[in-house]
């Protein structure tokens, strides 16, 4: 599971934006047990709309309407009624695309044979702890979306599928405190300069909405904004992959950052923010550790939480102590997690964000600001 919010702690009232625009993702819990009914609802009401059935006839009658992003099917509940209904889901387009996850103690109904159609379904055995739930969740929920990707135009199908395999062995490297490699990195970023030159970036935006992985998502769409806002300089095709592997790098500390704080949905206090914000010193650290990397893409992780009026860290730089492509990279920080929706909370549109940005006045590079807002809505 990764990180839900930005912290953007310097942006005029967002200091934590779950308090603000609440959008939890639907999802639906069919079981009979209020004791476990009660238990689930404390470990995802924060962050999911739960929706409770006690039979799954009846959730299966909503799902045509309300669509949840998953079902948690206790496994006694439904295999009660005969595992009939998970057959139905299986076998009926409208909802077969909908995960099932089947929790269960121990055993396996007769509903778990599978039928072939290719329905997405996983199995969880009790006890469940929150980390894990969440995880499968997010797994299960990423899986589909990642399926989806096969619809989309080439350029950007191979994009998200590169950029998505290799955050996935720099999250194993860095975790296993492994070498990094430079040129694989620079390289899965190469088709994202292809498709931004080619106008073709508005699929892989696409493709990533709903991805579970949050770090991932956020690093894509600031990579996205980065080379959007490199291709108003006229630069060279290697230049714009060079601000876009620094757009992808940028949080990549976040990988360190304990997930329960990146994606608690309440306030956050002391300790905690102070977490969030070593998640730069983290990036510094995993980027240095890259032979022979590009001193822009650290400058980017470096400067990216700097403000123009000294109100940033993690420095507290000041004007031109931040760097042309540091102000570049606030901005399109900024801008990825105005517009980024999460489980918890939607999304604003390009037109309320670059307002919100510009009554930040002082904060950002206003100039740059307003040269990367009509670079996006060309
Ligand atoms: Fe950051
Ligand atoms: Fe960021």
């Amino acid at each position: 599971m990764q990180s839900m919010h930005s912290h953007q702690s310097s942006m005029p009232g967002h200091e934590h934006p779950s308090g603000e625009r609440p959008s939890r993702k639907l999802i639906f819990l069919i079981d009979n047990q209020p004791n476990r009914i009660q238990k689930t609802r404390a470990l995802l009401g924060d962050l999911y709309d739960l929706r409770v059935f006690e039979d799954g006839g009846s959730a299966l009658a909503a799902m045509y309407d309300l669509q949840p992003l998953i079902a948690l099917v206790d496994e006694r509940t439904l295999s009660k009624q005969g595992g009939g209904i998970h057959r139905t889901k299986c076998n009926d387009k409208r909802i077969k695309h909908i995960p099932f996850i089947i929790m269960s103690d121990g055993h396996e109904g007769p509903f778990l044979a599978g039928d072939g159609s290719g329905a997405i379904d996983h199995f969880l055995k009790r006890p469940i702890k929150i980390n894990m739930l969440l995880d499968h969740i997010a797994r299960t929920v990423s899986h589909k979306v990642e399926k989806s990707w096969e619809k989309l135009p080439h350029a950007a199908h191979k994009t998200l599928r590169c950029m998505a395999d290799q955050f996935d062995l720099i999250a194993k490297a860095v975790a296993n405190n492994t070498p990094l490699d430079k040129s694989q990195i620079t390289a899965s970023c190469n088709p994202l300069a292809d498709c931004v030159r080619e106008n073709q970036h508005k699929y892989v935006l696409l493709g990533l909405r709903n991805h579970h992985n949050f770090t991932y998502v956020h690093s894509m769409r600031v990579a996205i904004f980065m080379s959007v806002f490199a291709q108003a300089y006229n630069i060279s095709k290697s230049e714009m992959t060079l601000l876009a592997t620094g757009g992808y790098m940028h949080d990549v500390g976040k990988i360190l950052v304990a997930q329960a704080i990146l994606n608690k949905p309440g306030k956050l206090n002391d300790n905690e923010w102070d977490e969030i914000r070593h998640h730069v010193e983290h990036s510094i650290a995993i980027i240095n550790s890259i032979e022979g990397v590009n001193p822009i893409i650290r400058l980017i992780a470096e400067q990216h939480h700097e403000r123009l009026d000294g109100s940033g860290y993690p420095n507290g730089l000041n004007g031109l102590e931040i760097n042309e492509i540091g102000r570049m990279a606030a901005i399109a920080d900024v801008f990825a997690s105005l517009t980024d929706e999460s489980p918890y909370r939607h999304a604003f549109d390009p037109e309320t964000a670059f307002s919100i940005m510009k009554q930040m006045g002082p904060a950002l590079d206003q100039h740059l600001l307003t040269l990367f807002q009509s670079a996006i809505s060309d």
